[in-house]
């Protein structure tokens, strides 16, 4: 499965691509606001610490179908490979379909509903992203939008994967992998939760006390 880190904090991803497998980054017009940075500028950087097989994704901002079609080779222009964030509206369905013709590899973003999503994998987008926990906030089922997706894809575009995407709880990303989903985006502090059980420091410390405490030092030979 591919896993991603939802950032632009070129900091964060150089430091957890060390520790966790991660496929690439993705990115949305919020979280490179939050950087205060040029977009090219950090999708470059990004570039430059991730391996080369790495998947990077940038959203269009333009609202009317031409422009984004515009921004998107625009922003293929600074990352060759990129894979251009849609939302799935009127225009952005538009979009997907000229961009699909033109073998540009898309994902259809701001998913809330299952159906949404399914339109814009019939338009071509290789990726959808349905918002977990923006659903969950509103009083909706995430997961279970996940979940319906995932069949709807599976029945009928299989060429198109869920990229599931808006967590704020390990628990949210967990239900997402467990009910089958072939990709994720997780901001960083959320993916780094699964590692900071204060338990596990605990167990450690154990080990270490246990060890010095019979042989005097930390050394195994
Ligand atoms: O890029 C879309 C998605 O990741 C947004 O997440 O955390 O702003 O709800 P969030």
């Amino acid at each position: 499965m591919e896993f991603y880190l939802d950032t632009a904090d070129v900091a964060a991803v150089k430091r957890l691509a060390a520790v966790l497998p991660i496929k690439g980054v993705t990115t949305n017009p919020s979280i490179v606001s939050r950087s205060k940075r040029p977009l090219s500028s950090v999708l470059e950087e990004l570039v430059s610490i991730l391996p080369a097989d790495s998947t990077l994704f940038a959203q269009v901002i333009a609202h009317d179908a031409a422009a984004m079609v515009d921004e998107a080779l625009h922003l293929r222009e600074i990352v060759p490979s990129l894979v251009v964030k849609v939302p799935v509206t009127h225009n952005g369905l538009t979009a997907i379909k000229a961009l699909t013709q033109q073998n540009i590899p898309t994902l259809g973003t701001a998913v809330y509903g299952a159906g949404q999503g399914f339109y814009a994998a019939l338009a071509g987008a290789s990726y959808i992203a349905p918002y977990v926990n923006r659903v969950d906030a509103q009083g909706g089922d995430g997961i279970m939008l996940v979940k319906e997706l995932q069949r709807l894809l599976s029945l009928h575009c299989p060429q198109s994967k869920v990229l599931a995407a808006s967590f704020r709880t390990p628990r949210q990303v967990l239900d997402c992998m467990l009910a089958g989903c072939e990709s994720i985006t997780v901001d960083p502090d959320v993916a780094e939760l699964f590692l900071l059980d204060p338990a596990v420091d605990s167990a450690l410390q154990r080990f270490d006390q246990d060890w010095t405490a019979a042989y005097g030092e930390l050394k195994i030979y």
